[in-house]
This record gives structure tokens, C-alpha cells and sequence, in this order.
């Protein structure tokens, strides 16, 4: 028999909307993606350019470690000055994308039948990833009625004398929700009683609108040890295709997850990681692609809610719509119609666990002539 959680592990729904739009537009189907969870914009040229030099400097051998010290010592500094992180560089792991970065920390605290906490709405891979580990996912439902907020009681609920750990991933994906002080509090209080461990998935942290910032879990110094942090370089710097992204944990957590992956990575490719490094040079770069996000993200919010049948929260992060449809179809149903009516290739919501209501999820990481097209599309899709 093959590995009985690896082996019973489903598909992403993302990659397969994402896999779907690819095949329909090779084939010709206009499309409008917004399934994608990636950015539109190319990489920054200045970071491609430092990859060409150091392919060309001979950055091509193995990487030994924990990633290059200089790219661990700037991470270092950034989360200390910008998230309140107070690690080290010998506390920072590069690893290929954030994705593996959160099955590193899961798979390296996890042990078989330990539970994890999970908010819902949760991005896709959280529930395979802990069943690949061997951990039981335990679904903390979050309600669009109360804003998605994290409340004391729900989470006590669902602690048992099993629960080890809890992830939460702000600005998330898919609510668009940051993480609030009040919620990062109740969090820190439940983590320090019951004793758990976190993962928190920052991935979409310097996409934040309206001059808000989010609160990262591990600048309480009470729980730092307690948590991994796990980001990257995938949105904020449009480099998904690059796979780099880091953990940032105590001595110990990192440790533990460093033996597994100078047995199985190895290490992120040395060129991408000298290009990385450039990412820290590129303010202003960044900071005109977050204020491109917001701008149409203004937009999206304004028209989608304009459309009957159709609603929306203003999200603080990230680059997707929450768009709660208005029906009596699935939310699988409600995607096929938006494909079938309108070209509009989107993520169903239940594939993030939303069970209460009928959402689908488009990412605004597309340019405008698109998003209006889009817009146009949804108004013409009839849902009944
Ligand atoms: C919430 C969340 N975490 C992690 C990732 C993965 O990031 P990476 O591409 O760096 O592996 C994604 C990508 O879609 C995401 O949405």
C-alpha cells in the first residue's frame, strides 16, 4: 500500500482553476483569469537583472545551509525593523517558496494524530499539507456576519487535549482580512495557555491597503519561540515562478526543520538567492505595485457591488475579491455558469472550507482593460 496520507491527499483547487483557464486559453477560449494567485506584473527588472550577473559570476553551485548568509541577514533585519521579529540569521531558513516553508514547520512539529487548528475560510493547501504530515485538521469556522473575526470562545471550542498547533495566515487568503491587534491577542493568550505552537503565513504582508498594517504573531515576545513565521518573495515582489521564500522560528524549531531540509532541498538555487537579495533594494518598486493592487481593488469593490446578486467586503490585503453570490447553486455551479456564460474562470468557495454560504474568489492582480471586461462579464451572467 503507498503512503496512506500521501496517497488520499486531494488536488488544489486553485492549481486546477488555474490549470483549467491555461487549457482553455491554449485552446483558443478567451478567458478572463482571475482564478490565478499570482501577480500580473513581471518581476522587477532590476532583481532579473542580479540573477543574470550572478549566473554569469558562476552563483551555480550547490547552496550550503541555511540560504546565503547576506539574503538571511537582510530578511533578519527587515522583520525586526518592519515586522517586530526579533530572530536571527541563524533563525531564518530559505527555502523554495513559501508553500514548502509551512509543510517544513508542520511536518517538523507534527506528530501522528496531533490536531491543528485551521480558520475558515483557510487557503487550499493548509488540510493536505497537515494530513501529509499526519496531523488531523480541526476547522475553526470563521462568519462573514461577524467579519471574520476571531473570537475567543470558537477557538476554545475546539481545543482538545490533542491540539498542538494553530495556523493563521493574514492578509488572508481568501477574506482579504489582516490580522487586528484585538485577534492577535486573543491568539497570543490561547497559545500561552494551551501551550501550542503556530504557524503564521505572512505571505501577502506588504500588500496591505488604506495605510493599515498587519499584525504579525510572533512580535509578541511572550510567544515568539512558539511560532514559525513563513514568507516570502512569491507576491510581494512578483516572483512566483522564482520559488524562494524563508521560515523565521526559534533556535530549536529551526534546527529540527534544518535537518529535514539538508536532506531533502538541499537548498534554494544560489543565483535566485543572490536575486533576492535585490528584492530589499526595490522599495519603490513594490510599494507602486501594492498602490496598483489598491487602485483596482477600489474599482472591483465598487462595480461587484453595484451587480445584483453579487456583494463583496472592501479586503484590507492581499489581491482577492470575496464576492458572496446570491443563489441557490453551489458554489462549483455558480463557477461553471461564470465560465460557461461569462469566460470568468474563478475559484469556487468551497474549496476553502466555506460551508455556510455560496462565494467564489477572483484574484484583481490582472490589469484594468481586464477587470473591466470582467466586471462586464459578471453583469451579464444570470445566477438564478
Ligand atoms: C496564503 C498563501 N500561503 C502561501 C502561498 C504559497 O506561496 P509560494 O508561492 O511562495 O509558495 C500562497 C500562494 O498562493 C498563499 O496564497
Amino acid at each position: 500500500m503507498m503512503n496512506q496520507y500521501i496517497s488520499k491527499m486531494e488536488g488544489s483547487a486553485s492549481m486546477r482553476s488555474m490549470q483549467m483557464a491555461a487549457e482553455l486559453k491554449r485552446k483558443g477560449v478567451p478567458v478572463i483569469d482571475l482564478a490565478g494567485g499570482e501577480p500580473d506584473f513581471d518581476t522587477p527588472l532590476k532583481i532579473r537583472e542580479r540573477a543574470k550577473q550572478a549566473l554569469d559570476a558562476g552563483h551555480t553551485h550547490y547552496a550550503v545551509g541555511r540560504g546565503i548568509y547576506p539574503l538571511r541577514e537582510a530578511i533578519s533585519k527587515q522583520l525586526q525593523e518592519k515586522n517586530g521579529i526579533y530572530v536571527g540569521p541563524d533563525q531564518i531558513i530559505v527555502t523554495p517558496g513559501g508553500k514548502f516553508g509551512i509543510y517544513l514547520a508542520l511536518t517538523s512539529i507534527l506528530n501522528p494524530g496531533d490536531e491543528v487548528l485551521v480558520f475558515a475560510p483557510y487557503w487550499v493547501s493548509y488540510v493536505p499539507i497537515i494530513k501529509a504530515c499526519g496531523g488531523v485538521p480541526v476547522i475553526v469556522p470563521l462568519t462573514d456576519k461577524n467579519d471574520y473575526k476571531i473570537e475567543r470562545k470558537i477557538v476554545e471550542d475546539k481545543i482538545t487535549d490533542r491540539t498542538k498547533m494553530l495556523i493563521i495566515n493574514y492578509p488572508n487568503n481568501p477574506t482579504g482580512r489582516i490580522l487586528h491587534q484585538e485577534e492577535a491577542e486573543i491568539l497570543r493568550d490561547i497559545i500561552l495557555e494551551y501551550n501550542l505552537y503556530a504557524v503564521a503565513d505572512e505571505i501577502y504582508d506588504e500588500i496591505v491597503f488604506d495605510g493599515k498594517r498587519n499584525i504579525s504573531l510572533a512580535s509578541f515576545p511572550e510567544i515568539k519561540d512558539a511560532v514559525v513565521t513563513v514568507n516570502g518573495f512569491s507576491k510581494c515582489a512578483a516572483m512566483t515562478g522564482w520559488r524562494i521564500g524563508y521560515t523565521a522560528a526559534s533556535q530549536e524549531i529551526t534546527d529540527v526543520m534544518y535537518r529535514l531540509f539538508e536532506h531533502s532541498i538541499t537548498g534554494v538555487s544560489t543565483f535566485i538567492q543572490e536575486a533576492a537579495l535585490e528584492v530589499f533594494e526595490c522599495e519603490t518598486e513594490l510599494e507602486e505595485m501594492r498602490k496598483t493592487y489598491e487602485e483596482r481593488r477600489n474599482y472591483m469593490v465598487t462595480e461587484i457591488n453595484k451587480i445584483p446578486g453579487l456583494s463583496c467586503k472592501c479586503p484590507e490585503g492581499a489581491f482577492y475579491l470575496w464576492i458572496k453570490v446570491d443563489t441557490d447553486l453551489t458554489s462549483e455551479q455558480v463557477c461553471e455558469k461564470f465560465l460557461e456564460e461569462g469566460n470568468l474562470v474563478c475559484v469556487p468557495s468551497d474549496s476553502y472550507g466555506e460551508t455556510k454560504a455560496v462565494y467564489v474568489r477572483c484574484s484583481f492582480a490582472n490589469d484594468m482593460k481586464i477587470l473591466r471586461k470582467a466586471v462586464e462579464k459578471f453583469a451579464n451572467v444570470i445566477l438564478k
